[in-house]
């Protein structure tokens, strides 16, 4: 196999070892020109090794990288950071305390001897697009920390890398500021167009960046799509549970019928069941059951049950419902204006064509 000319950066079989620890591991992945990629995953699963890996900082143990289908980095030459078309922003990011707004952004802009007339046009128009011309002259102490952080955006942007690395570049700020510039780092993106590959271990951040998302599990890739797909159709309970809440409805087909605990319902009620045998499970969304007093004619699974908890979370009440008869718990969400008491029957309606088919418990040989 060789690297896509098509694609603008590609990993290939990428993997990576401290000693005998595998911390990346036969990871592929192929970003078109202009795509924004995130890796997402738990603290430890990978992804700033990744990263280092793409900036050229660090050699693979296995596989390569290439860009535009020329391979820069391999177990036996890597191509040097300054040597590569790319910008980082690091985890802990860093601006020159020692010089203006105006002066770090165009550090990089000197160090590749532009004219003086050029850099200043080029620093002023990325000011202006991530709001900060009226601070050229300030020092970074004297900026708020999401002020900091648009510097630095600025900062790796205004050189226009074939490719931007961002390894959590919000996670100094608090939650409101951190949601504001994760709209901004996309915003800044539909300007600039820059192949991004961004580190984040927050799904909404990664949600409202990407166009595709990568979710990394113990080193390895379990899956990379779209936010909708992802969300809505996640291949694996780890990427279930990751994006998102979720809601694990383990059973068995027993002739014409799904056995969950407490409620049963025909398999023929699901598309394309007619091939399903043993252990089944689903991934459904809190917010993608119904809740009602009484059975009605609607098509679906229909599962009676009791409010065990609630909470009231102000956007929507939380309940959780235990089945007739069995200890399972199943969460939903529903309106601030739906009120039901804790002890209530009530009952759910899933639609089996929302209910995402992942594999069974023992299958994917993590507990639930
Ligand atoms: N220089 C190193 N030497 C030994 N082990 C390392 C080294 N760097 C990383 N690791 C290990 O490799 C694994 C992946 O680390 P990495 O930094 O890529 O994780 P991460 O996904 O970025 O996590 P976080 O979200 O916490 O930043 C971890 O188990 C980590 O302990
Ligand atoms: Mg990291």
């Amino acid at each position: 196999m060789s690297h896509s000319h098509n694609a603008k950066l590609s990993l290939m079989g990428l993997s990576k070892s401290f000693g005998p620890v595998p911390a990346v591991v036969e990871v592929d992945l192929a970003l078109r020109q202009g795509e924004f990629v995130s890796l997402l995953g738990p603290s430890g699963c990978g992804k700033t090794t990744t990263l280092r890996m793409i900036a050229g900082f660090m050699k693979p143990t296995a596989g390569s990288i290439a860009v535009n289908g020329n391979t820069i980095s391999d177990p036996s030459n890597v191509v040097p950071p300054e040597k590569r078309s790319m910008s980082m922003i690091f985890q802990s990011y860093a601006i020159w305390p020692n010089m203006t707004v105006g002066e770090n952004v165009a550090f990089g802009l000197k160090l590749r001897k532009l004219g003086r007339a050029e850099i200043t046009e080029r620093v002023n128009r990325i000011l202006d697009t991530v709001q900060l011309r009226h601070l050229k002259d300030r020092y970074p102490a004297e900026l708020s920390g999401g002020q900091q952080q648009r510097v630095a955006l600025a900062r790796a942007i205004v050189i226009e890398p074939e490719v931007l690395l961002l390894d959590e570049p919000l996670s100094n700020l608090d939650a409101n500021l951190r949601e504001e510039m994760r709209s901004e780092i996309r915003r800044l993106h539909d300007a600039f167009r820059i192949t991004t590959v961004y580190v984040t271990h927050d799904q909404s951040e990664a949600m409202v960046t990407s166009d595709r998302i990568v979710v990394m599990n113990h080193g390895r890739i379990d899956q990379v799509d779209d936010p909708v797909s992802l969300y809505n159709r996640p291949r694996t309970r780890f990427v279930a549970g990751f994006i998102g809440r979720t809601n694990f409805l383990d059973g068995r087909v027993d002739g014409n019928q799904i056995v969950f605990p407490g409620f049963t319902v025909p398999l023929a009620s699901l598309p394309g069941s007619s091939e399903l045998v043993g252990e089944v499970s689903f991934s459904v969304r809190p917010q993608m059951i119904d809740m009602a007093m009484q059975r009605t004619d609607d098509a679906g699974w229909w599962v009676e049950g009791r409010i065990a908890e609630r909470a009231y979370l102000g956007e929507y009440w939380e309940y959780v419902v235990r089945p007739v008869g069995s200890a399972l718990k199943i969460r939903v969400t529903t309106p601030p204006t739906t009120v039901h008491g804790t002890d209530e029957a009530v009952w759910l309606r899933i639609d089996p064509g929302r209910a995402a088919r992942v594999p069974a418990p023992s299958a994917e040989g993590v507990p639930s």
